[in-house]
């Protein structure tokens, strides 16, 4: 037996049965199909209007920001999560160390490794934790790693970097719409929504890093002083 949920769910899809590959591409509702040809049809015949767009992108943003518990005032859209992976791999200083995971999804690891100015380190998901420690300026992962659908011990992770110091940016593109997510965990997120979020390519989310003050600041480029959860510095750690 299928709940009302499930059943409106299924509903709101074409007849797509046998379909398991949201993880490398979602399907999109019929509603987002009808929606799109639409816009598509005004912009084709030159009746589109780009300042209704901007109701539609503070919806979008309310709709993350409730998805994965936070205010959304700390939400900022981009296209892809690499782009903003690379924001936050701008904002650190020269030298900081970054712990990565092996095999983890090169969105959120490339951006690291493009920059010599840091020190990145890769370790086994199940070392993440253990791997922490006081000179980890940044840990970085996926809630769910793409590769092998391997689960974070994010408590574990968030614990350990909470103990040294370290500040969490999490990637939940491969969790946010089919495994809940607390973002209220992390320093920030980053999320593309073309999985399991059934939108199409280059809508993607990011979560501003927190201040001790509690507000959202954006993501500050290489060269000015960083601010991470309110620990104003230009120093490595
Ligand atoms: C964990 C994860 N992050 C991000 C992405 C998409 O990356 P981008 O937004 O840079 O295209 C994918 C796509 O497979 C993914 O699995």
């Amino acid at each position: 037996m299928t709940s009302p949920a499930l059943t409106h769910a299924m509903g709101s899809f074409a007849n797509t049965h046998g379909y398991l590959s949201a993880a490398t591409m979602g399907l999109p509702t019929c509603a987002a199909v009808a929606e799109m040809t639409e816009k598509l049809q005004q912009w084709a015949t030159a009746t589109c209007n780009p300042m209704n767009y901007g109701d539609i992108v503070e919806r979008t943003r309310g709709h993350y920001a409730r998805l994965v518990g936070i205010d959304s005032t700390r939400v900022a859209i981009g296209s892809q999560t690499s782009v903003m992976a690379s924001l936050v791999a701008c904002s650190l200083p020269a030298g900081s160390h970054v712990l990565v995971v092996e095999s983890d999804f090169t969105s959120i690891v490339f951006p690291f490794l493009q920059h010599r100015d840091l020190v990145v380190q890769a370790v086994p998901l199940a070392q993440l934790a253990a791997s922490i420690t006081d000179s980890t300026a940044l840990v970085v992962f996926s809630l769910i790693q793409s590769c092998n659908g391997k689960v974070a011990d994010t408590e574990a992770i968030v614990a350990a970097a909470a103990q040294h110091g370290a500040r969490t940016l999490c990637d939940v593109t491969q969790a946010a719409g089919v495994y809940p997510v607390d973002a209220t965990q992390f320093d920030a997120t980053v999320c593309h929504a073309y999985k399991w979020l059934c939108s199409p390519r280059g809508v993607a989310f990011s979560q501003s890093l927190k201040t001790s003050a509690g507000t959202s600041l954006p993501f500050r480029l290489a060269g000015t002083p960083v601010m991470m959860c309110g620990a104003a510095s230009t120093a490595p750690k």
